[in-house]
């Protein structure tokens, strides 16, 4: 099931602080699903538009937008997991390479969010993370539509050579690839850190 995604407010609008019930359950309970049991259907053309409008309402310093995507979807995410395929072999281990891209070829689709850097003023790592942002962002806003998600690198977001294909450029980074798709299998909970273990209260 669905649900439909409020227009973007306009500029300006004045945007109140609203509890949101939904939200904290969301929070509380939401699992990546395993990109390998996500299937068709994947968001059609208007979710995919309202889950990347989403996915870019992130903390930007600077308001460099210092990321983009990328989407694999259909025949041509056929045709890029295929000439990823032909690198597998050329990898330390091209077994586990291998059986790694089934991440890639199951789900209809991902979203590959790419980490761009402009030298200036903004601290390279800050807009890094403002990347890493836009992952969780569309981690959280796939599941509230109905989707099942999970952010991946893998190799080929290192390989010089898959980079090339994928049209990475010269300071860009892959954030990750977001796969999307109806979830064949409900996640189950997995280990949580004990948040108090890592948690101090600095005190003078
Ligand atoms: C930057 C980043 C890269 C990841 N790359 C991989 C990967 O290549 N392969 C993998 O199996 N999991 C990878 N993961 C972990 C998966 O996203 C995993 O499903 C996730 O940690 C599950 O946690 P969750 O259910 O709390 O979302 C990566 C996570 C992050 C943050």
């Amino acid at each position: 099931m669905t649900a439909s995604v409020p227009a973007a407010p306009a500029f300006g609008e004045t945007l109140p602080i609203e509890a949101s019930p939904e939200m904290l359950r969301l929070l509380a309970r939401r699992r990546s699903a395993s990109a390998m049991t996500l299937t068709a259907p994947g968001p059609d053309a208007g979710q995919l538009a309202d889950l990347l409008r989403l996915g870019a309402r992130v903390p930007d310093h600077g308001k460099l937008s210092p990321w983009r995507f990328v989407i694999l979807q259909g025949e041509a995410k056929a045709a890029f997991a295929a000439r990823i395929t032909a690198l597998a072999a050329s990898q330390a281990n091209p077994v586990k390479a291998t059986a790694a891209l089934r991440k890639l070829t199951s789900p209809p689709l991902a979203i590959v969010v790419i980490s761009r850097f402009t030298a200036g003023e903004i601290p390279e790592w800050e807009q890094r993370m403002s990347a890493a942002a836009v992952c969780m962002q569309l981690l959280l806003a796939a599941p509230a539509m109905g989707y099942g998600a999970n952010w991946i690198t893998d190799w080929y977001s290192y390989d010089p050579r898959a980079l090339e294909i994928l049209g990475v450029a010269e300071g860009e980074q892959v954030a990750g690839f977001l796969y999307v798709g109806t979830a064949a299998e409900a996640p189950q909970e997995r280990v949580r850190p004990d948040v108090a273990a890592i948690t101090t209260v600095w005190r003078p």
